[in-house]
This record gives C-alpha cells, structure tokens and sequence, in this order.
C-alpha cells in the first residue's frame, strides 16, 4: 500500500456532543486508552474551553497516550487556544486544532464579521498556535457551504502562518459525493501551498452521506479523515470510523490508500462506546450492527456454508467478531475469564479483573452459561462506572393478576443502608416508586426498553441514560433506573457548559 490516510478520531470530542452522550472523566479515559490500541493516529480529546470537565479530561487523556497525537478543539480566539494548549501541552505528541466558519450565512449571523475579519482571525489563531506548537490545524467551519474561493484563500493563509493541518468541514451534512470529491480537487488546484500541509475532511451524516462523502474527498487527495467510533455525533452523526477503514481494507486495490488502524479492534471498540454512552448500535448498521454479518435467508446460509465469500465481503473476524463464543461457566477460572475479556477488548488490571471475577462467580452461580454480554454488564456496572451514590442492595417486588404490585426496596445511598416500600401500576413501576421515594428524586421516565433495560431520564432539563442487566427482568430494570439516576447526580455536579459554537 503506497499512501495512508490519517485516521482522526474525535468520539470523544464530537461524538460526545451526540444526545445524551455525555462520558466521566473515568470513561473518556478508558476510551482513549481502546482507541490507541485500535490504531488511530490522533484522538481529539475534547475541548477544553467549554468546561471544566471537559479541561480536566483532556489534560488527563494528554498525559496517558503514549502513540497517538491527543488534540484539543480551540475557538479562533487567544483564550480558547490558551486553555486546549494548557490540556494538551504535556502529551507525547499534542496537537492543537483551531477553528472558524468561513460561509456567508455563518458570517453573516452567528459571528457578524466580514470576510476579511474571518481571515484575519483565522491567520492570528493560528499564528498564535504555531507559537505553541508545530502541531496545528485549522478548520474551515461550515467549509462545503463557503465561497470556493475564500476558502482556498482562508486555507492559503493558515497554511502560510503555520498550519500543518488543513480541515474542511462538512458541518451541516449537506454535501453530496460528487459534488465534495470535486471540491477537494478543487482546494487542491486553487491553494497554492495546499502541499505544504494534510488536506482533512471532517463529515456529518444529515443525508446518511458521511462515509461516501469522505472516501469521495479521499479519492480526490485529502489524506485525514476525521471520523468517529460507531458514526456517534452531533444531530446525525459523524462519518463512522468503521465504514470508511472496511471500506478501505475492503476495495483496497480499487482505493489504493491504507490506514494503520487495527482492525481486529474495531468490533469490541464499537461494544465499548455503545456500553460507555448507552447509545445503541442500530441492528442493521454496516460493520459493526447485530445484523451486519447474519445470513438470514436460506439461499445464502446455504452459499455461505458452501464458501463464505459467495455473501460475505469481509470476514467476521477482521473486525475483532470471533465466530466462536466462548461459553463461560461456575467452573471457568481466572485465566479464561481474562482471555475472553481481552478477546472483547477489554484489557484490566489485575485488581479490577479480580473485582470482575467475583462478580462472574456470583452470576455463574445463578445462571449456568455466561455470555459475553453478560460478561460487559458485569464490567460496565463494576469497572466503567465510578463512584456511585445510589446502590441498591436488596429488591423484593410482588406481581400477578390478584395482588397489587408492591416492592420493598434497600439502598446504599451515600454509603447509608436505607429501606422502604411502595405501589405501583406493575412490580416495575412499584420499584421505580420506591427508588425514587428512597433516593428523594424526581425525574420524568422518558423512555423504557425491555429487551436492553434502558432508560432515559429527566431531571431539571438534564438528561441522562441509565442501563442494567441482571437475569431478572425487574432487578435489571431497578438497576437501569439507578444507573441513570446516578448518571443524573454526576451531571448535577458537572454542569457541561453549552460550547457556544460547535
Ligand atoms: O462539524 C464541524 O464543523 C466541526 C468543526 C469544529 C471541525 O466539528
Ligand atoms: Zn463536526
């Protein structure tokens, strides 16, 4: 493979403004840790000027990855720049990634500047950056909807005060293919020092057109894609990271351009990220859905069982999705238990796979056959979430056509053994009563699915996601609701701050 394109994942910056999705500092850590192993060449950690979580995350993020570029997302302005330096300026290899909208109608209504402001701003930001560091990059906001010829002349002068990196964005998802592959050319033709710095795209999906807007960009010369882990992101999302490097592995003699990443990564990494922000992978989703390499009707089971490649385009286990699942048992030991749980991607210390092994031998007790998704529950409620100040420790409901329902609740709030019972429509709505009376809350369930035991909840305007698993339909359930309850009280005390811009 002659070329490569730069693999920029921004899950965590991006992806984390999706609905809902908001990650601790515990989570975006353990996430940036799986997205070094699976080979991305930077991580855009977050931006720090829109919160102090988010600072604090980035700062910690920059001061453990030892390969990748950790970025951090600055506004064209002194302040914002300041603060992503101060994040990332201890990481091995920092980048800082400065931007401004360059299209009339941002101009002209959400930053009130003319032209020749915007590139006087674009120029001075990233001048002041490459004071910083020879790492920086700029991005042309709401690119595909600007002038062409002002943005070949924004690109021009942020290569010329310094920028390494070039970005054009795909902001509002509203490019298609052609139309961007010929764009890219375009830049590339009318920037006069264009191979002085990477050509990046960065695209949403309002059309479902990410994936090929960005391998049409890549076709015509840009070689960084900036993409995220299962397409999570604002509205629609982003270009899904998943689809564009299968699709490069796939038809490479037709693209001809690789990536480093690791392939066998990219189905537990798609697992990890759908556990950390309880945003499910929709079944039919390419690559990574439930659905993506299940043989349904009976003339392709039979041609697969024959040859494989008859319906398959890639293999299962390129992407990390082992045909065989190993079956988990109460007489499995320590060493299968840590073999399954790094083939899942999940790479523990000691302590914290001790921790996972009692809980294993706890469930192993009550269910004969341990399933890797039960193995994730076991490691989402025991090692990805921290600090809980609900805890349920004891649930008895009582259900049926003749009795009212009732459950009778203990809790460790705060660490404080508390109990009480309550009514409800159903054993389940009698528990989530008494939690709520336990815990003295008062949120609004938004949404409840049985099949995943997830909830939404509403507190004040904050929302939050909760998810449980456990044999028992209404134990899960309990612990869902909990979980987004917790989730709830972390966002209380961390207010995330609206990013004015992004
Ligand atoms: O979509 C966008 O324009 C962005 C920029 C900040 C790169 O996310
Ligand atoms: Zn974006």
């Amino acid at each position: 493979m002659s070329e490569r394109v730069i693999i920029f994942d921004t899950t965590l910056r991006d992806g984390e403004q999706s609905p809902g999705a908001s990650m601790n500092s515990a989570e975006k850590l353990r996430l940036a840790g799986q997205l070094e192993r699976l080979g991305v060449d930077v991580i855009e950690a977050g931006f720090p000027a829109a919160s102090e979580g988010d600072f604090e995350a980035v700062s910690q993020i920059a001061g453990r990855l030892k390969r990748c570029e950790t970025a951090g997302l600055a506004r064209a302005a002194k302040a914002d720049i300041d603060r992503a330096w101060q994040a990332v300026r201890h990481a091995a290899r920092p980048r800082l990634h400065t931007f401004i909208a360059t299209s009339d109608i941002h101009l002209q209504y959400k930053l009130r500047m003319d032209r020749e402001q915007v590139l006087q701003a674009a120029v001075e930001a990233v001048r002041y950056a490459r004071s910083l560091t020879d790492n920086v990059e700029f991005s042309a906001e709401d690119g595909s909807r600007s002038d062409r010829d002002f943005l070949c002349r924004v690109f021009e002068a942020a290569i010329a005060a310094g920028a390494a990196t070039v970005n054009l964005p795909d902001t509002v998802g509203y490019a298609v293919p052609d139309e961007f592959g010929e764009l890219v050319h375009y830049i590339r033709r009318h920037t006069p020092n264009i191979h002085r710095a990477v050509l990046s795209v960065h695209c949403h999906n309002d059309l479902g057109l990410a994936t090929a807007n960005t391998l049409a960009a890549i076709r015509a010369g840009a070689r960084q894609a900036e993409v995220t882990i299962n397409g999570i992101g604002e509205r629609a999302g982003n270009t899904s990271l998943e689809e564009v490097v299968m699709a490069l592995a796939t038809r490479a003699t037709r693209l001809g351009v690789g990536t480093g990443i690791h392939t066998e990564f990219i189905y537990p990494t798609s697992r990890l990220v759908s556990m950390i922000t309880g945003i499910m992978v929709q079944p039919n989703k390419a690559i990574v859905g439930a659905n993506a390499f299940a043989h349904e009707a009976g003339i392709h089971q039979d041609g697969v069982l024959k040859n494989p490649m008859t319906y398959e385009i890639m293999k299962p286990e390129s992407i990390g999705l082992s045909a065989s699942q190993l079956v988990l048992g109460k007489h499995s030991g320590r060493h299968a238990l840590r073999t399954q749980l790094k083939e899942m991607g999940y790479d523990l210390s000691d302590e914290e796979l001790n921790l996972v092994f009692t809980k294993f031998k706890e469930l192993a007790d009550k269910k004969k056959q341990v399933m890797n998704e039960d193995l994730e529950a076991i490691v989402t409620e025991g090692i990805l979430r921290t600090a809980d100040v609900f805890v349920l420790d004891y649930l008895h409901a009582t259900a049926g056509t003749t009795v009212l329902p009732m459950a009778s609740v203990r809790m460790k709030i705060n660490g404080r053994l508390t109990q009480d019972a309550g009514y409800g429509n159903g054993p389940i709505d009698a528990a989530f009563n008494t939690i709520a009376k336990l815990t003295g809350t008062s949120s609004e369930l938004m949404r409840f699915s049985i099949s995943e035991v997830t909830v939404r909840l509403r507190e004040n305007g904050l929302v939050a996601l909760g998810k449980g698993a456990d044999p028992d339909i209404i134990t899960a359930s309990a612990k869902a609701y909990i979980n987004g309850l917790n989730r709830l009280e972390y966002l209380k005390t961390h207010p995330l701050q609206e990013a004015a811009t992004v």
